[in-house]
């Protein structure tokens, strides 16, 4: 299609208008009389073609119906300028055109998880062969001989948005947080079987609640059950084909699914009750924090970005050690000036 993108350092630069391929991320009709006709999220690359930029766009006006007809997942020409909405930067659209593109061309579109599948995949597989408890080890083993979670999980986004939004970032996710409680369990005397089996399942149902496709939409089965009953579901159909599984350990396994949000008015029915099913909760939202702190760019060239989750101003430079060595430098030189 031969047209390249500005838009992903539109935020850096002091151009504010902006012509590009994007991907169609989401789009819905603005509602209300002083509403935009089409509001989107659309998805551009990188400078170079690195990485992708997400933008919030609003098109005002589509007399011919031109955004109301885009299909989510689909490739467009966005024209438009970049102004500034709730400290956050939004495209004003002035223009769409529709693309036609190969699927390989809309893939590449499609933010994936740096990390490769099979090396996580194979990484888990290791770490439910440690386990010491037999029928947990069992439990582990039979979950993950199953063909269609581990297809399902290899490219599951680990949510819509937010954090680890990419495909594979279940995996990515899942893997980070056992990493980390396979460090923490000694450290806080903790059942590392439990423990392991609980990060491994806490959001397992997202391989049915969100479609790995363009716009990670919510299935029918997510919409209807959600991922805490999906990943119940999965237990107990995984402990049904395995002979005498202790029916304490199948509840034990469930309650980290069920609490793993940790509070109700996060939608958890109950609350964490033991103590490994709290590091299960703790280092699932550490893992999401983190993700999505690093997720925002310095959009004014001085390293603070918004993050819109929470609401928070965050300085990328804080935790950039080139940054960091450059700012200590310059107070250096302005001390030394001063003493002169
Ligand atoms: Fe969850
Ligand atoms: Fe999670």
């Amino acid at each position: 299609m031969g047209t390249s993108s500005d838009a992903g350092s539109a935020g850096k630069s002091q151009t504010k208008e902006v012509r590009g391929v994007a991907l169609v991320k989401s789009r819905h009709p603005g509602s209300g009389e002083k509403a935009p006709a089409q509001i989107m999220t659309l998805v551009f690359k990188g400078e170079g073609g690195k990485g992708f930029r997400e933008w919030p766009a609003r098109l005002w006006e589509d007399p011919r119906g031109v955004g109301a007809s885009l299909s989510v997942g689909s490739l467009v020409l966005a024209e438009g300028t970049v102004v500034r909405h709730n400290q956050e930067p939004q495209l004003r659209l002035t223009r769409l055109t529709p693309l036609k593109a190969s699927e390989e061309e809309i893939q590449s579109y499609i933010p994936q998880s740096s990390l490769p599948s099979n090396i996580g995949m194979s990484r888990i597989d290791v770490f439910m062969e440690s386990l010491s408890e037999p029928h947990l080890r069992r439990f582990g083993l039979e979950l993950l001989s199953d063909p269609e979670i581990r297809s399902l999980l290899e490219k599951a986004p680990a949510a819509k948005r937010n954090h680890h939004a990419v495909v594979g970032g279940l995996l990515e996710h899942t893997l980070e947080i056992m990493e980390m409680g396979d460090r923490i369990a000694p450290v806080l005397r903790l059942n590392r079987d439990l423990l392991l089996l609980g990060l491994l399942l806490h959001d397992l149902g997202k391989c049915w609640e969100i479609s790995s496709k363009p716009g990670f939409a919510y299935t029918d089965d997510g919409r209807l059950l959600g991922h805490m009953f999906l990943g119940c579901d999965a237990i107990r159909k995984t402990a049904d084909r395995i002979p005498d599984f202790p029916v304490i350990l199948l509840k034990l396994l469930q309650h980290f699914v069920l609490s793993h949000h940790g509070e109700m008015a996060y939608g958890s029915p109950v609350l964490p009750a033991t103590p490994e099913a709290m590091a299960v909760h703790m280092l699932d939202n550490l893992s999401g924090q983190i993700y999505a702190m690093r997720a925002v760019k310095g959009a004014d060239g001085d390293g603070w970005g918004y993050e819109r989750n929470r609401g928070a101003q965050i300085w990328s430079r804080g935790s950039d050690p080139v940054a960091l060595a450059k700012l200590t430098e310059s107070e250096n030189d302005s001390s030394g000036q001063g003493a002169g």
